[in-house]
Formats: C-alpha cells, sequence, structure tokens
C-alpha cells in the first residue's frame, strides 16, 4: 500500500479535501475527548520559535506531550541567533542535541520549505511570513464544523489586514477546498484588489457584506510586517472595519465571530464583539491543541 505519510505540513492549499476531512476528523475525536495514541512516545518535537507566539508555541507543546512526546522548546529571544547563527546552522544544532519532528516559526516566507529541502525531519510550519499557518487553518475549520457541520453552503468575511495575514491565506484555502465561500474584505491599502489572485473576490464596503455573513474572521493589523505605517488614521479604520455591537445588528443572529489572536481590542474588535456570545475565538484555542496533535499524530503514521 503507498505510503500516505504526511512528511511536511508547510500549507493548507498543499492538502485535498478528503486529507483535510481526515485530519478534522482525527482532530474532532480529540477535541471530544478521546484517549491520545502514544505515537510520539521515545520521540522529541522542537519547536523553533523564531517570532513571538503564545497560542501556537505552546499548544503545540501541549499536543507532542498529550502524544506522549517530549519536547524541546527554542524561541529566538535568549538564543544564539543574536550572535549571528543561521536558521540553518541553528536547526542542525538543534537536531545534534536530539529532535525527530520539526515545528517552526518565522518571520521570513518560506522558511519551512527551506528547511523541508534541507533537513531530513518532518517539518510542520507554524507561520512563517505572510506566506502559511497552516495549523492555524485548521482549527478555524475545525471551530466552524464544530458549530456548521459541513461547509457547503457557508459563506466566510475575512476582514482588515488581509495582505499581511498568512491566516488569510491559509484559512481561506481550506475553507474553498471544504466548499465554503469567502470573501476578502477591508481598506484598500490593506486589502487590495490584486488578493482576488488568492481566489476569493475583494470588497472595501464591510457594512454591505455583514448581512450576508455565516461567519466574520476578523484580523490584527499585523504592524511587525508593515514599513511606514498601516495607514493615514487609526480612527478612519476603526470607523470602517471595526467589528462592534452596531455592526453585529445587521449581522445574521447566528453570525460566528473568529479571530486567531492576539486580539487588538478597541481596533478591529469592540470589547463587546470580542466577549460577547457569537465570539468562537477561545474556541479556537480549544481546538487549537486537537488539531495540532491531529497533524503531529498524521506525521508519524504510515498506511
Ligand atoms: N494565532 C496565532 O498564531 O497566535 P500566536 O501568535 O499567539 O501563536
Amino acid at each position: 500500500m503507498a505510503d500516505r505519510r504526511l512528511f511536511h505540513l508547510l500549507s493548507l492549499a498543499d492538502l485535498s479535501a478528503d486529507a483535510l476531512t481526515a485530519l478534522l476528523d482525527r482532530a474532532e475525536r480529540y477535541l471530544q475527548g478521546d484517549a491520545a495514541s502514544m505515537v510520539l512516545a521515545g520521540k522529541r518535537v522542537a519547536n523553533l520559535f523564531f517570532e513571538d507566539s503564545t497560542r501556537t508555541r505552546h499548544s503545540f507543546a501541549v499536543a507532542a506531550r498529550r502524544l506522549g512526546g517530549e519536547t524541546l522548546d527554542f524561541t529566538a529571544a535568549g538564543s544564539s541567533t543574536n550572535k549571528g547563527e543561521s536558521l540553518l546552522d541553528t536547526v542542525r544544532t538543534i537536531l545534534a542535541i536530539g529532535a525527530d519532528l520539526i515545528v517552526v516559526r518565522h518571520s521570513a516566507s518560506g522558511a519551512p520549505a527551506l528547511l523541508a529541502r534541507e533537513i531530513d525531519r518532518p517539518i510542520v510550519s507554524a507561520g512563517d511570513g505572510r506566506h502559511a499557518h497552516p495549523t492555524q487553518g485548521l482549527l478555524d475549520l475545525l471551530t466552524l464544523r464544530q458549530r456548521w457541520g459541513r461547509f457547503a453552503g457557508k459563506h466566510v468575511l475575512i476582514v482588515g489586514d488581509v495582505a499581511n495575514s498568512r491566516v488569510a491565506r491559509c484559512s481561506s484555502a481550506g475553507l474553498r477546498t471544504l466548499g465554503a465561500r469567502v470573501t476578502f474584505v477591508g481598506p484598500a491599502n490593506l486589502c487590495p484588489a490584486s488578493l482576488r489572485a488568492l481566489g476569493s473576490p475583494v470588497t472595501h464596503d464591510f457594512d454591505a457584506a455583514i448581512p450576508g455573513a455565516d461567519a466574520i474572521m476578523m484580523l490584527r493589523i499585523q504592524s511587525e510586517r508593515i514599513s511606514g505605517g498601516a495607514f493615514p488614521s487609526l480612527r478612519e479604520y476603526v470607523a470602517g472595519y471595526q467589528l462592534n455591537e452596531e455592526r453585529l445588528r445587521r449581522a445574521k443572529p447566528d453570525v460566528l465571530i473568529l479571530h486567531p489572536g492576539p486580539v487588538n481590542r478597541g481596533v478591529e474588535l469592540s470589547p463587546a464583539a470580542a466577549d460577547g456570545p457569537r465570539a468562537v475565538i477561545l474556541d479556537q484555542v480549544r481546538a487549537g491543541v486537537a488539531a495540532r496533535m491531529a497533524v503531529l499524530e498524521r506525521m508519524q503514521t504510515t498506511d
């Protein structure tokens, strides 16, 4: 039988509907409390975070340990990267210490793909530049599937700084693969018409789009990827693109509010919208552990 090992996970755009569904099915069982397989017993997962993280870093660590693995947690702060050590030399050093699987976050788009070419270990992207954040995409899909059961006929708005968002790229790819419709929404400087090349329409009119949405995924302005400032006026951005109670009054009553985190309260989301009954932001975080367990397990499994 063919080896169906998921050797690297660099993007969700690489995965078929069947492959995505298999991962979601497994993650869902973990979310429902299935006992973890000890597939990582005797193995070490290196979590290499060259860029800041709370959710992704800690949920990968919890996922690896729940599967019986050991973790090696590396953050660039305090490491010898500050003395000029390269990415490849750092990873080769970590491998010499001992690691069976590499989870990597990096500010450079393509850093996980570079490691996949150069390093003889399974590589999972935990987010690279503007390119991809596949496990975030998977946990977004899992959160929505838990509520909806299916994706066909559903319409998701992805709103805000789409241009600089790896989450928008990955989640929209997964949603389209599974049959949902996606629209990118934001001001022209953060959501240019050229983003249509990613396969979804673009609009700058948030108010007009809201009534047709089944879910609204709000994005943070990713200032760390923007040189020279994001826009002339934060006040105008908030007036046009903040999801708040007034806008929610025009939404479907059962609309879901997602956000990958971290949330900048009072900018893309009002506190009432972030904490209200339609927000599933902490459900996304919970789904992240299960989704990452499914991914780490799949990378160790052949069938
Ligand atoms: N969603 C996400 O990637 O969050 P962290 O940056 O905290 O990992």
